[in-house]
């Protein structure tokens, strides 16, 4: 059976935007059979969060809970926590050997992060080590495919880079993995523009269907749109963005007519908006609150997984170890 494997940093609560960019297609990759193994990346969090690794931990239970509550099935996916697995140390020690320093300063990535988080010292070792901790988290489960975005493409090639240098040094262990582009659809939040933690606009997996609402009910729409009696563009209202990934064709169809004539008003339209919505976040809502009151059980999920995680990278660190041959005995 072919195996997949991705990561996610633990930096907050997961909202639509994380959902319908990675967390969607890892439960239908679960659901299509693959041997699924994800992975709460808590030491990827410390490379920028060293500050103040409480909210990692925070966060990490948080996540967990999210995965669980969006259908990742801890009977089918393989499902724990990074920091458990001293296995992916010994083999980022291993391959931080012979990655050469260059390309690490060439990673695209690297370089933006570092211009994007101004405020915080990256000039670490362990932040320019980023992408081999990577390689060694895939590499070490000898993943074939890697859901990921695009913007992980660089530490993928990287990834895949190291696989052959080990591989052409050592002798031939690591396949080289592939990645599986998820499409990401554009996910505006609540002021238009891109949903993201940072800018506080996010509709969270985790709010109530309350909440959802007065989120939704003052969202910006098409700003051309000043009257009711105004006609509107869909393609140019950020209401409409969520309607692509939520609402089904037929009742779509039915908006971009309502708009455009000015026969709906856009309330009318996120009042069909939010049914849709909450056909797919009820039931995560649901089943998320019944989590909450269970902590014990969604750390010990997350400990059963990584106890599973580590029979894989235990085997595979002893192949590595007689790679290198470091101990002539
Ligand atoms: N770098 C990834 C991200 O920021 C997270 C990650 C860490 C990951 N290790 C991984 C993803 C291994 C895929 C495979 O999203
Ligand atoms: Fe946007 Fe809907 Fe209002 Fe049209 S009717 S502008 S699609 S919210």
């Amino acid at each position: 059976m072919e195996r997949v494997l991705s990561g996610m940093r633990p930096t907050g609560r997961l909202h639509l935007g994380n959902y319908l960019g990675a967390l969607r297609n890892w439960v239908a990759l679960q659901d299509k059979g693959y041997q699924c193994f994800y992975f709460i990346a808590d030491w990827h969090a410390l490379t920028t969060e060293y500050a103040d690794p409480t909210r990692v931990a925070e966060y990490s239970y948080e996540v967990a809970l999210d995965w669980l509550a969006a259908g990742l099935d801890p009977e089918r996916s393989v499902l724990f926590l990074q920091s458990k697995l001293l296995e992916h140390a010994e083999l980022h020690v291993l391959l931080s050997m012979i990655t050469p320093v260059s390309w690490l300063e060439r990673n695209p990535t690297y370089k933006e992060i570092r211009q994007e988080l101004k405020d915080r010292d990256l000039a670490t070792y362990g932040f320019l080590g980023y992408p081999v901790l990577q390689a060694a988290d895939i590499l070490i489960y000898k993943a074939h495919y890697v859901p990921v975005g695009v913007d992980q493409l660089p530490h993928l090639e990287l990834t895949r880079e190291i696989a052959r240098r080990f591989n052409y040094l050592y002798g031939d262990l690591f396949p080289e993995p592939k990645p599986k582009l998820t499409e990401i659809p554009r996910v505006p939040g609540v002021d238009g523009r891109k949903m993201s933690k940072s800018y506080d606009n996010a509709i969270y997996l985790a709010d109530s269907p309350q909440e959802v609402w007065e989120k939704i009910r003052p969202m910006v729409t098409d700003v051309q749109r000043m009257r009711r009696t105004d006609p509107g563009d869909p393609e140019k209202c950020p209401v409409f963005d969520l309607h692509r990934a939520f609402t089904p064709q037929e009742d779509r169809e039915e908006i971009i007519q309502g708009c455009k004539t000015a026969g709906i008003g856009c309330i009318d339209c996120k009042r069909v908006l939010y049914g849709h919505l909450m056909e797919t976040l009820g039931p995560i809502h649901e089943r998320r609150k019944g989590l909450e009151v269970q902590p014990q059980k969604v750390r010990n999920i997350i400990l059963d997984g990584s106890r599973k995680a580590r029979d894989e990278a235990s085997r595979t660190m002893e192949y590595v170890r007689k790679a290198i041959k470091l101990w002539p005995l």
